[in-house]
């Protein structure tokens, strides 16, 4: 549909003078809520963040990005250097006085990989004092289907006189500022007027909107999510059996993706990891009564990729006398997210299984790190983890085993 909100075209603001504030991002620290917190500001809205970061909150302050997101420094340079620049803290107080709260705190699974509805609730319930009648709010975070009409339950219940709506983040990290435009956005009002306002925020940035009942959006993200996780997945298991039938699967892939438009959809193999990818498989197979019997062979086969690589270096190395090095511990190129990254799975594995590990990024803030070179000049063995582009003009000594499941030199895995 087109979009119904009221823009308000760069440089103005959203005036409603029950409010001082037009939007808080609470988690508006994270890799989602900031790049939003940014776009807002930079349309013209005042924007507060809430965030129980400490770090984040003071880099925030000072003008520097707390992680990589592809243009986002010289963003935050220029609204924190403007006319209303992102008022950042890291307690409660400034929820209060904004027309919109949008939340977009994590919502990981648990150790035992289930859904943690009740932190939720614990969040709200800590909110609770600090939200005024009239306010609208927002979730953001990929939630378990049902949460949205939950939590307006639970903030009637608490007598509180509010709107509430689900409108799913959908950007991919690196690339938020551009695709938070471009994407169409999905408001899901728990009413209409919910429904209304919700889409008058985003109307701001979003170029279109669709419109969905609560539990339609929050399938609809689900559903997003297990089905690249399954993409994946099949790529990943076909990397397998070609390798069990000793053939490369570069040369497969080529073949069955080459002029042939079917089959654009394939992706390559490599880690499928990262914050969203199976946790949000996993709480559709939790909302599905563990019947999601796709997802879950999903998350056998990706999160068997590292010890698919170990068994195929044991098969051809005496791998307890060699140093193996790993290159890139971020969950995905150019990044430098590690969160539920399997170079650190491969990691543990190794230790156990070769004489020494050695491990870099030129990205990933971690002290065990070592420089690249120094992991090039002493693994007899390479793994490439984290395809980063600076990766790709790398000479590796004659006689070094290169591990590429992501095809990064063109010369397939190196395992045929
Ligand atoms: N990372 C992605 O690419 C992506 C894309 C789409 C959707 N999502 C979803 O967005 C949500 C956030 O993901 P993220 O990657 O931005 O996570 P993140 O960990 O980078 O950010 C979450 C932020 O929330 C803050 N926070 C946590 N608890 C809080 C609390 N009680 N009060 C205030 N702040 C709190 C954290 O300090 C952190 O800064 C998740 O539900 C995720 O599934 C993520």
């Amino acid at each position: 549909m087109e979009n119904p909100a009221c823009t308000t075209g760069r440089g103005l603001s959203l005036i409603d003078r029950t409010f001082s504030h037009d939007v808080c991002v609470v988690g508006g620290c994270g890799h989602v809520g900031l790049p939003l917190a940014l776009t807002f500001a930079d349309e013209g809205l005042s924007v507060s963040i809430y965030d129980i970061n400490d770090d984040a909150v003071r880099n925030i302050r000072s003008g520097e990005m707390p992680f990589r997101e592809t243009g986002a420094h010289e963003l935050l340079q220029r609204v924190q250097g403007g006319k209303k620049p992102l008022r950042v803290s890291s307690t409660p107080e400034v929820v209060s006085d904004s027309k919109w709260v949008v939340v977009v705190i994590g919502t990981p699974v648990d150790e035992h990989l289930n859904p943690t509805f009740h932190a939720m609730r614990r969040f709200f319930s800590g909110l609770v004092p600090h939200l005024r009648d009239g306010q609208c709010i927002i979730l953001r975070s990929t939630v378990y289907p049902g949460s949205t009409e939950k939590i307006r339950g639970f903030l009637a219940s608490k007598g509180l006189d509010v709107h509430v709506a689900y409108c799913p983040e959908r950007v991919a990290e690196g690339k938020a500022l551009e695709e938070l435009r471009a994407l169409p956005q999905i408001v899901a009002g728990c009413d209409e007027e919910a429904t209304r306002i919700a889409s008058e925020l985003f109307g701001t940035i979003a170029r279109s909107i669709i419109h969905l009942a609560p539990i339609e959006a929050e399938l609809t993200k689900a559903f997003a999510n297990a089905w690249r996780y399954i993409q994946f997945a099949t790529a990943n298991q076909f990397l397998m059996i070609a390798t069990d039938h000793g053939v490369d699967f570069y040369r497969i892939y080529d073949a069955l993706t080459r002029e042939y438009p079917r089959m654009s959809g394939l992706p390559k193999g490599g880690f499928t990891a990262g914050p969203c990818l199976l946790k949000d498989t996993l709480q559709l197979a939790a909302a599905t009564d563990n019947t999601f019997t796709l997802g879950h062979a999903a998350m056998l086969i990706n999160e068997g990729m590292p010890n698919f690589i170990v068994r195929q270096l044991k098969a051809r190395h005496d791998l307890a006398r060699m140093t193996a090095g790993i290159l890139g511990m971020a969950f995905k190129a150019d990044s430098d997210d590690p969160r539920e990254s399997l170079a650190y799975k491969l990691r543990k594995i190794l230790e156990y299984e070769a004489a020494q590990v050695l491990c870099t990024d030129p990205y990933v803030r971690d002290e065990a790190l070592l420089p690249l070179d120094d992991v090039l000049a002493l693994s007899d063995i390479v793994i490439v983890t984290a395809p980063h582009e600076q990766y790709r003009a790398l000479q590796f000594r004659d006689g070094q085993y290169v591990v590429d499941i992501w095809n990064t030199y063109g010369k397939g895995t190196t395992f045929a």
